[in-house]
């Protein structure tokens, strides 16, 4: 069983779509663990985004992560961290798989809706980042 780190981000809250993304992940069998509503500040969205430091749409993304509330999950499942990465799709929505949520939602490649971890070690990183352990369900 393998763990990520999902995020509805400021954008796909403002747009109504957190039912939309949560019914998508119910629907695909990834269990939801730990869930709750944070509006991050600067300082917690760059360190959230630590391995981008540097790039050069660190400034502006970390800007938009703490420009409005967020919904942060922890899934489980059977190879969650690539099934969720295939449901969000492409970073840049234009090149997102259809009926992904980005190709379907995203405006920007920026405010691209969702956030999943890339690999283990992220997840593991992500995750501890805005939980401990006892906010995390035991199945
Ligand atoms: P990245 O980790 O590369 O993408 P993903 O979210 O698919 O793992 O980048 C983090 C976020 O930074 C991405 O979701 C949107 C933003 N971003 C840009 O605004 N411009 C860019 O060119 C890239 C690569 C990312
Ligand atoms: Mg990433």
């Amino acid at each position: 069983m393998e763990r990520t780190l999902a995020i509805i981000k400021p954008d796909g809250v403002a747009k109504g779509l957190v039912g939309e993304i949560i019914r998508r992940l119910e629907r695909e069998d990834l269990t939801i663990l730990a869930l709750k509503m944070i509006w991050m500040t600067k300082e917690q969205a760059k360190g959230f985004y630590g391995v981008h430091a540097g790039k050069p749409f660190y400034e502006s993304v970390t800007n938009f992560m703490s420009s409005g509330p967020s919904v942060v999950m922890v899934l489980e499942g059977e190879g969650v961290i690539n099934a969720y990465r295939r449901l969000m799709g492409a970073t840049n929505y234009k090149e997102a798989e259809k009926g992904s949520i980005r190709r379907e939602y995203a405006t920007d490649i920026e405010k691209n809706v969702v956030h999943g971890s890339d690999s283990p070690q992220s997840a593991a990183f992500e995750i501890a980042y805005f939980f401990n352990e006892l906010e995390i369900f035991k199945r």
